[in-house]
């Protein structure tokens, strides 16, 4: 499966950073030309509209340049007591049919092609990206000359659409907001998008599409890079985090022993920033950038399955995940593995120290002096764990939730 990079997208990083990026728009034709297997496409979202409940609240429909009422293609299900609204589909295909443009926000959340599709952009910007899928049926206008509050990738996927971009404007107005075509002027960008076709649009840069021929799908990778006062924010609220910043002050009636406190306070903030070390507190907001809370890529269950299927001849390793020894009681040690505490024989303790390195063992064979299917056992349970896998089995391990790849 292809996976992609940030330099797939906008080419050269140096010339998009230096030239592109939050300036003017980018048009890479043939980026991603013969490359779009791994991303989400039409037949995905007839899969999704299959689902037997999707929340409204991830589709929304346009018609001649206007928001359908969600009440027009949602139905009312029963969730035990309950009642919810859930998506008709049958509404939904309806209305593409009479010239809707279908909008599916946050892929990401329900599609693992969409999740990988925004690795790229949320690595390289350090900060949070969504997936929107738009599905536009044959000669409509999708949408009518606008600006978004973010930055979009559009990547074209199926069919064509014709994109106007004018000029990203010197000072932007922030939130979203639409024009006439008079107000424009000429477009910088006038393109008819193909599959595998790129395009870069900054934020508040004006822009038109609309499907020509056949029907069309595109993603549009949105994302909103942090600003200096969210990044700074962040620095102070971490500097605060600390317990000499914890007591409750009384501040309200402003007495001098008031306003001296908080005076006190004000210069222990500027001392710890005047002392915070710039460049690993620039590696932190990177970091925290990139991370996103939610599920992990792990494919857990895929692995325990394989557990499973560990036989006598198997050859295993150790893999990467740290195991903590302790002192041998009894006959037996204590092993700490990814947060469970177990007491194995000192034989199995020592027999597991040997596979260092690239040394590797059949799983009858783990346990010495013990007869096979005891072995195996043992081999197949430290397995379970992650510490121990199958030469050429799955790398992925429980510590990896921790993890980027
Ligand atoms: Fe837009």
């Amino acid at each position: 499966m292809d996976t992609y990079s940030f330099e797939d997208f906008v080419g050269d990083t140096d010339v998009f950073f230096t030239q592109h990026f939050d300036r003017k728009p980018l048009l890479r034709r043939g980026a991603l030309a013969g490359r779009l297997a791994g991303l989400p496409s039409v037949r995905h979202l007839d899969d999704l509209l299959a689902l037997e409940t999707v929340p409204p609240s991830y589709v929304r429909v346009t018609k001649g340049g206007k928001g359908v009422p969600s009440g027009a293609y949602t139905r009312t299900v029963a969730r035990g007591a309950a009642l919810a609204e859930a998506l008709n589909p049958e509404k939904v295909y309806e209305l593409f049919r009479s010239g809707g443009t279908v909008t599916w926000n946050s892929l990401n959340h329900v599609l693992p092609s969409a999740r990988r599709l925004r690795e790229p952009f949320t690595d390289a910007l350090a900060c949070d990206a969504e997936v929107v899928l738009f599905v536009t049926p044959a000669r409509t206008d999708g949408f009518s000359p606008h600006h978004d509050s973010i930055d979009v990738f559009v990547v074209q996927v199926d069919g064509t659409k014709t994109w106007r971009v004018w000029a990203t404007p010197e000072h932007r107005r922030g939130d979203e907001a639409s024009y006439t075509p008079e107000e424009l002027g000429e477009p910088v960008i006038e393109v008819t998008l193909e599959p595998g076709d790129v395009l870069y649009v900054p934020h508040g840069t004006p822009h038109a599409a609309a499907a020509k021929s056949e029907l069309s799908l595109h993603l549009s990778v949105g994302v909103e890079p942090r600003r200096w006062r969210h990044l700074l924010q962040d620095t102070v609220t971490a500097l605060v985090e600390d317990d000499d910043f914890h007591a409750f002050p009384y501040l309200a009636d402003g007495e001098d022993a008031a306003v001296a406190a908080l005076a006190g306070k004000l210069e222990l903030l500027r001392e710890r920033l005047a002392h915070l070390d710039a460049a690993a507190e620039a590696k932190r907001l990177v970091a925290a950038g990139r991370t996103r809370n939610g599920a992990g890529g792990t494919r857990e269950f895929a692995r325990l399955a394989t557990v499973d299927t560990l036989g006598p001849t198997t050859v295993i390793r150790r893999t990467a995940v740290p195991v903590e020894f302790g002192v041998s009681d009894g006959g037996k040690t204590t092993l700490q593995v990814a947060g469970h505490r177990l007491a194995v024989p000192d034989a199995v303790a020592d027999a597991l120290r040997a596979l260092d390195g690239d040394r590797t063992v059949t799983a009858a064979a783990f346990f010495p002096e013990v007869p096979e299917a005891r072995s195996l056992g043992v081999a197949r349970g430290l397995a379970r764990l992650g510490v121990l896998e199958a030469m050429g089995g799955p790398s992925v391990a429980p510590t990896a939730h921790h993890e980027r790849k």
